[in-house]
């Protein structure tokens, strides 16, 4: 039987609460705080920064301090520098857009929850080799969507996904119907142009739009139930 090591219940708890875990590219540090703010008046207190940009480790380090209550994790966190960066950042979560092995020990050596990538069923074994319980599933529509998912899930009852890639109001309650999908990753309330631009206003729109969104499907499952 493998040990699965997949994060403190509170973080899971966190995560299928908000149900929407957005991704942002953060170009300057200085986007950053707004850019937080943004997405709590909008009602989701929650970020994965990536390391896409070289503002990553700053806009994480001072997310934290000033909205300690959002939850911020590192994403596309390709080498164990980066993990070590995103880490002592404040970094309270590692996504990875694929399973490097040496990022996912590293991360587990530091007590620090993985999500780690996967598309096919050995990668989804060779997480779980790993003790990873909880992956993110990417690229989701790209790679088959909501049917493939589900195909996926089917032998892996244990395992639980945060799909990512090609997510958006449209679609994400397909995905948070799956039982085994916890949230879904996605940058459709967040885009690079919109923080460039300082549209915070429209941040936060988007935002509500996306809870609103999640919150009916909770709503309609609880008549349904
Ligand atoms: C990611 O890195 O997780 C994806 O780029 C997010 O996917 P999206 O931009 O299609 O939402």
């Amino acid at each position: 039987m493998i040990e699965i090591i997949e994060g403190s219940p509170d973080l899971i708890n966190r995560l299928r609460e908000y149900g929407i875990i957005p991704v942002v590219s953060i170009p300057q540090a200085e986007d950053a705080l707004p850019l937080a703010e943004a997405l709590i008046t909008g009602g989701l207190p929650c970020a994965e920064i990536t390391f896409r940009t070289a503002a990553a480790a700053e806009s994480i380090s001072n997310i934290r301090k000033k909205f300690p209550e959002m939850l911020t994790g590192a994403g596309t966190v390709l080498s164990v520098e980066q993990a070590k960066i995103a880490i002592d950042s404040g970094a309270e979560f590692i996504v990875s857009p694929g399973t490097n092995p040496v990022v996912v020990e590293y991360c587990l050596k530091h007590s620090i929850p993985v999500f780690p990538g996967v598309c096919t069923p050995t990668e989804v074994e060779t997480a779980l080799g790993k003790g990873v319980g909880i992956l993110k599933f990417f690229p989701a529509e790209p790679a088959g969507g909501v049917k493939y998912l589900k195909a996926i899930c089917a032998p892996y009852h244990n395992v639980r996904f945060i799909p990512t890639g090609g997510i958006d109001a449209q679609n994400i309650c397909d995905y948070l119907a799956i039982p085994q999908v916890i949230a879904c990753g996605g940058s459709w309330m967040v885009k690079p142009e919109l923080i460039r631009q300082k549209h915070f206003d429209e941040i936060t729109k988007l935002t509500e739009d996306a809870v609103a969104v999640v919150n009916r499907l909770r709503k309609d499952a609880n008549k349904i139930g």
